[in-house]
């Protein structure tokens, strides 16, 4: 095991006190065949912090999975808010239905099944915080998407945008590669955006999220 691995769990342990509707989405996630590629528990915790500092009332997630990072930000939510989370696979979304109910969320969260690009169209914003974690190739859609649906001072965190580091890889034929590419350089070109990126290691090995600040 790296020590990366080790450290996440210390951490975890220490720092980030899971729970059993967590642990469930996870086990119910795995036991019906879903990739194993939720955010980490110590991820999953920033972003319910992150949604929590922006006061966050409505959350918007593209890629949904079995809903574990759905149901750390919205617990973050107060009462009478939302989150709304976009799945293309039907069986994602009916696993991560039920694991949501599980957690007693049913009523703050809203999966909506079909390509995110069908989708996002059909959404009234503002958002105070998006999360992008779906196909990595469109990328640069789903944040000028983000990016219209929000106000200023929203949040947009994007996932799996280092991948082991082959970002800085020009000439990448990975067209997940090529997704986070685009990505930066609509950022870069973006004035209504303030945005870091921050590399990770962990439990789920070297990679790295972006947070952009909408400032205008
Ligand atoms: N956010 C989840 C993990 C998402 S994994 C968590 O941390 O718990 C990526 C998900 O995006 C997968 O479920 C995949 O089916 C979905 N996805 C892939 N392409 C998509 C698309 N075009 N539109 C919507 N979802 C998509
Ligand atoms: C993959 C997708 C993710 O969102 C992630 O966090 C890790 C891996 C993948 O498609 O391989
Ligand atoms: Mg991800």
């Amino acid at each position: 095991m790296e020590i990366w691995d080790k450290v996440d769990r210390y951490l975890e342990e220490k720092l980030v006190q899971s729970d059993a509707a967590l642990e469930a989405a996870l086990a119910a996630s795995d036991k019906a065949g879903l990739p194993a590629i939720a955010v980490s528990p110590s991820h999953g915790k920033l972003l319910w912090i992150l949604a929590r500092l922006v006061g966050a009332k409505r959350i918007l997630e593209i890629g949904t999975l079995g809903g574990y990072s759905a149901i750390w930000m919205a617990r973050a939510l107060p009462a009478g808010g939302r989150l709304i989370t976009l799945e293309a696979v039907d069986k994602h979304a009916q696993v991560a239905k039920a694991n949501i109910a599980k957690a007693a969320l049913e009523k703050q969260v809203e999966i909506r099944v079909g390509p995110a690009l069908d989708t996002l169209p059909t959404l009234q914003g503002p958002f105070d915080l998006s999360f992008i974690d779906a196909d990595k190739q469109s990328n640069a859609e789903y944040f000028s998407w983000a990016l219209r649906l929000s106000r200023p001072g929203s949040l947009i965190v994007v996932d799996n945008v280092v991948r082991d580091g082959r970002v800085i890889d020009a000439r990448s034929r990975d067209a997940s590669v090529q997704g986070v590419r685009r990505l930066n350089d609509l950022i870069a070109a973006e004035k209504r955006v303030s945005a870091t990126a921050v590399q990770t290691v962990g439990a789920k090995g070297y990679d790295g999220f972006t947070v952009a600040m909408v400032t205008g």
